[in-house]
């Protein structure tokens, strides 16, 4: 079977694993520092902050802004429960916009036209790792004092173009646009950890702040300590002494992961060009299919800096005759495995009874809902895997 998503573990993965295990750290060892640095480098920004997922990052990222109750947040609908979970986690009000129907992430028009005086922070969620338009997206939150968290989970190590620069590629997490960036290293993700994320920022404040809650709030400079008098108990401030100076977690990423982190780094480009030649050849092997749109993007010169983490088709199962859960039986039978990205996150029954969102409120995210059918794509998939991919996805037209 072939699946939607998945890992390539090399040898060279193995031993860097096998090496961090047979050192003296596990956990909060020196490849934690390394990681975030060449993570840093890679992606352009001066700040990185490993973590336990990209979940983590997101929760933190709201936190170190100062995200909180009374507060809105909205994102886009066709995204992984966790990026509006973030702002529910600090007692924000998540709220969605709609998606632009060519690049399915969150339509810059949309966002503005539903704009409310109470929102402060913007997810922007680079679907399928397509950037959004995050120049649009931000000059609409500065104007209003909000800011904007890349959710770039689908997009580690993709670059993207604007209208205003022509030419020049912005890589996600090195641009002027996004406040913080966010990152997934899930397995089937362009890179892995195992389980893991990253959160990047130029604002040192901010990764600072990040650090000390990803371990508890737990503060070790002794030039932040509280001045307490000499009779106090903890007056005394041996080489033992921490304080717990706000409420914080347990988001360490391990020195295991990130040794995994670091080799895997090395062969991320690699990885996404495997990715790009096998959506060009999906894109070129269903040109001519009326019931399946392949993926498009905002701008052509996208198609080649995208990370391209999913390959999302959008089929008119009416057109085609069959249901989406005939297709996806049908292809499971021939070896193709599929998914469906995602489920619009308004529609989801907590969130339709804690803030009363309903159907028709996102209505090109539920649109595209219908019709979504995300097909296998990760670097491992061979020439003849692809072909067996196409083949099986074409003869569905040809049954009909
Ligand atoms: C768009 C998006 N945001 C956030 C997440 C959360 O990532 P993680 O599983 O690393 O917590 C995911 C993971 O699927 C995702 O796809």
């Amino acid at each position: 079977m072939l699946p939607y998503g998945r890992q390539t573990i090399h040898e060279d993965d193995i031993a860097a694993v096998v090496a961090a295990l047979r050192s003296d750290f596990l956990t909060q060892g020196p490849l934690i520092e390394e990681f975030e640095q060449r993570f840093a480098e890679k992606v352009g920004a001066k700040y990185a902050v490993a973590v336990n997922s990209a979940t983590a990052a997101l929760h933190l990222a709201m936190r170190v802004a100062g995200i909180g109750p009374g507060d809105r947040v909205v994102t886009s609908p066709i995204t992984f429960l966790a990026s509006a979970n973030a702002a529910a986690y600090v007692g924000a009000t998540p709220d969605f916009a709609d998606i632009d129907p060519v690049s399915c992430t969150l339509d810059p028009v949309s966002l503005e036209k539903n704009w409310k005086p109470d929102t402060r922070a913007v997810v922007a969620v680079d679907y399928a790792g397509q950037a959004c338009d995050l120049p649009e997206i931000s000059r609409i939150a500065r104007a209003r004092g909000a800011i904007v968290i890349g959710d770039a989970c689908h997009g580690v190590g993709g670059a993207f173009h604007t209208a205003s620069t022509p030419g020049k590629t912005w890589k996600l997490g090195g641009n002027p646009w996004a406040d913080i960036t966010t990152f997934s290293f899930h397995p089937v993700k362009t890179m892995t950890t195992g389980e893991g994320g990253m959160l990047v920022t130029d604002r040192k404040d901010w990764a600072d702040h990040a650090r000390i809650l990803r371990s508890h709030g737990i503060v070790r400079d002794p030039a932040s300590f509280t001045a307490l008098d000499a009779a106090d108990p903890l007056a005394e401030k041996g080489p033992w002494f921490y304080e717990m100076q706000e409420l914080g977690y347990n988001y360490r990423l391990t020195d295991l992961q990130c040794a995994l982190g670091l080799s895997q780094l090395k062969r991320l480009d690699d990885f996404i060009a495997r990715r790009r030649e096998v959506v060009a050849a999906y894109n070129r092997a269903f040109a001519d299919l009326s019931w399946l749109r392949t993926p498009t993007t905002r701008f052509p010169a996208d198609a080649d800096s995208s990370s391209w983490h999913l390959y999302t088709a959008q089929i008119d199962f009416a057109a085609l005759g069959k249901t989406r859960v005939e297709v996806m039986t049908s292809l499971r039978a021939a070896g193709v495995g599929s998914q469906v990205l995602y489920i619009p996150v308004h529609l989801q029954p907590w969130y339709r009874r804690t803030y009363g969102y309903a159907p028709g409120k996102c209505p090109l995210a539920e649109k595209f809902y219908q019709r979504a059918l995300s097909l296998p794509l990760y670097p491992t998939l061979s020439n003849a895997d692809v072909a067996h991919v196409i083949q099986a996805v074409r003869s569905q037209g040809a049954a009909s």
